[in-house]
Formats: structure tokens, sequence, C-alpha cells
């Protein structure tokens, strides 16, 4: 495994990362908490350091199963990271105070199909309230890396965001600041009022907006750590979605046109051709799809999901192959030869 370390902080963690939004059950049609449990513990024994989570993953639970998975580990062995600004409510918010993401009609959870309005408000004491939840759900009085999860709030200027973040930084609640599903110009913004230690954003073979937009050059220009969301594009990369997959209700990847039939099995043959990349290094070809990510960038991590202990291991492996750019240009002659290469969905 290696360890790279957090923007400018003294924070080292994997460049691999334990990521749990699967693990809330919502938008995954649903999730078993044991397994998810015994999967974040699989991921700390193959030396994965780092475990992202937000409280909307789930509504809070997948931060409880964090919280309760971590209670025997010493504090300072694990790197949390996890997010603020979206909530989650039974009423609409009156008007001017933050503002609406979507509607949540299913919360993962057998027992309840509540709906709920999920909004964005980074006000800072709705941010400051956020962060106290999480720290309770965690069952800690620290967090590493505190994300805004999507960075814009119509309702509340970016000054008071950073603001606030900064106070918590300096009173030790959190001890870096990141950013989530920006532009380049937000990114700016937020570091005309602090320091932004991390950027996650979406990141993988398929998708490499953040190459296009600015963003990953904006990134290396100011120091901060890269954190790639999704970098198995939803488990898409790990050759193992047959393209036959009934996905459950409440599963966001049931109506993705990303996930037809014909894309899986059109992903599926490149993925074969990309086999013989991997086998020179010994890696499946999710681990390289994940080893792709981790060498693309010096300050890159890759944020990995996983619903149980046999895929958390097998994404923990991979992050010590550095790919070179030779490999990384038969990679993409492949991707091009399947018309994968800078594929719209
Ligand atoms: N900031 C943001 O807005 C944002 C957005 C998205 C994600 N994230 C973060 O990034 C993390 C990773 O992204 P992600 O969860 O979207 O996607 P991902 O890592 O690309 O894919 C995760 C899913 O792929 C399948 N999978 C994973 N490893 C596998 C393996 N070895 N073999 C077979 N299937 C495997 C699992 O689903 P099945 O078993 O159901 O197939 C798993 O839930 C999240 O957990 C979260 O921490 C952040």
């Amino acid at each position: 495994m290696q360890y790279r370390q957090i923007g400018g902080t003294e924070i080292v963690a994997s460049t691999i990362a334990m990521g749990t939004w699967a693990l809330g059950g919502w938008m995954w049609g649903g999730c078993d908490d044991s397994e998810a449990e015994r999967a974040i513990y699989a991921a700390l024994d193959a030396g994965v350091t780092l475990v992202d989570t937000a409280p909307i993953y789930g509504f809070g639970r997948s931060e409880e199963t964090v919280g309760r998975a971590l209670r025997n580990r010493r504090r300072d062995s694990v790197v949390l990271a996890s997010k603020c600004g979206l909530y989650w409510s039974t009423e609409p918010l009156p008007p001017g105070n933050g503002e609406w993401h979507c509607y949540a009609d299913d919360a993962g959870r057998t027992e309840s199909l509540e709906k709920y309005v999920v909004y964005r408000w980074l006000r800072a004491d709705v941010v400051r309230r956020g962060v106290e939840d999480s720290l309770r759900r965690l069952r800690t009085d620290y967090i590493d890396v505190m994300q805004v999860h999507h960075v814009s709030d119509r309702t509340t200027p970016i000054s008071e965001t950073m603001g606030v973040l900064e106070d918590l930084r300096r009173e030790g609640k959190i001890r870096a600041i990141g950013i989530s599903n920006a532009n380049v110009d937000q990114f700016d913004e937020y570091f005309r009022h602090g320091v932004v230690d991390v950027l996650q954003e979406r990141f993988s073979m398929l998708d490499r907006s953040v190459e296009k937009n600015g963003l990953l050059a904006k990134c290396c220009e100011r120091g901060a750590s890269f954190f790639a969301y999704s970098p198995l594009e939803n488990g898409l990369l790990t050759g193992r979605v047959d393209p036959k997959r009934e996905f459950k209700r409440g599963d966001l990847r049931l109506h993705k046109p990303k996930f037809s039939s014909e894309n899986i099995a059109r992903v599926n043959d490149a993925l074969s051709a990309l086999s013989e990349i991997a086998k020179r290094y010994d890696l499946t070809v999710g681990q390289l799809a994940v080893a792709w990510v981790a060498s693309r960038y010096d300050k890159a991590f890759a944020l990995c999901g996983a619903r149980n202990p046999a895929q958390a291991l097998e994404n923990s492996i991979g992050s010590d192959v550095l790919l070179t750019s030779e490999e990384f240009d038969e990679i993409d002659a492949i991707l091009d030869e399947f018309e994968l290469l800078n594929r719209h969905f």
C-alpha cells in the first residue's frame, strides 16, 4: 500500500480509501449492516487507512456504521473523511434557507419508505451543527478531512462557509478542509477565504472531465490532494457486472444508460482486452482501474466503494503499481477501439 500526504497538512493516508456511500443503502438498493462493518475491517486490515463517508449516505446510516466499526480501533490509525452541507428533512425548507437538491423516496431501510427533501445548506450555524452531528455518529471528537459535499448553495456566500470551516479547524474539530462537486471558479473562491486541502471529484478511466475542465490542473497548482470518487464507475470497471444483471429497486444503476446491457457488454469486452496489461502486474482489471487513478497524479487518492470484505480486499491491492505513460497510451488505444474514450453517458 502506498501512503501520501494530504494537501499541505501533516496527515498521511493510504492512496486507496474505503468509500462508504453504498453502506448507507440509499441509492444502492439497501445494504447489510454487518457485511458493511466487516468490509470496513477488511479494508483496514489490508492497510487502508482512509475512510470516506458523508451524513447523507443513508441519512446518517453510513456514518453510524463507520463509527461502530472503528470503535475498537486506535483513533489515530484511521484518517476519517466526512462531508457537510447536504442534509434531509421531511418538510420543505422556507425560501432563502439553503437550496433544494432532490427528493429521496427510498431510505434504503427495509422497515420504512420515508419521503425526504434533500437540500444543500452551507450557512455557518448549519455547517457547525452538521459537523457536531457527524462527530456524534462517528463516535469521535475530531474529523480529519471535512469536505463541503456540494459547493454551491445560492443562499450562502462561500466566505461564510469557509469562515466556519477554518474556525472548526482552529478549534481542533476538523484537521483539513475539502470541497466536492466544484468548478474552477468555486475552487478559487474557496481559496480566497482559507486553505482547501482536498478536492473530491468523479474520476476514472471512463470519466476524465476533471482533466478537461481544468480542475485537476488547478488542484496541482494549489498543492491540494485529489480524492477521486467512483474510480470503478459504480462497479462497472470491475468486469464483474453481468450484462443481464437486474439491479434492485432504489439502486441508482437501474436506469443509467451506462448500465444498459449493451454498454456493460461493451465495457466487459474492453476490460478483457485490458486484462493483458493487468496481468503484467498480477492485477485484476478492477485493480488496474484503481491503479490507473492512483498513477495519474501524485497527489491522487482512489475512493473505492465496497459492500463486503471480498470487494474491500480486492480493491485495496494495486496502489503500489505505477503505470507508465506508454501504458496510459496503450489503455487509451484499447478504450478508443471500443468507443469508450471520451464517451458521454
Ligand atoms: N463527493 C461525492 O459527491 C461522491 C459521489 C460518489 C461517491 N463518493 C465517494 O466515493 C466512493 C466510491 O464511489 P462509488 O461508491 O460511487 O463507486 P465505485 O467505487 O466506483 O463502485 C462501488 C461499487 O462497485 C461494486 N464493487 C466494488 N468493488 C468491487 C469488486 N472488487 N468486485 C465487484 N464489484 C465491486 C459494489 O457494488 P455492487 O456489489 O452492488 O455491484 C460497490 O458498491 C463512495 O463510496 C463515496 O465515499 C463521493
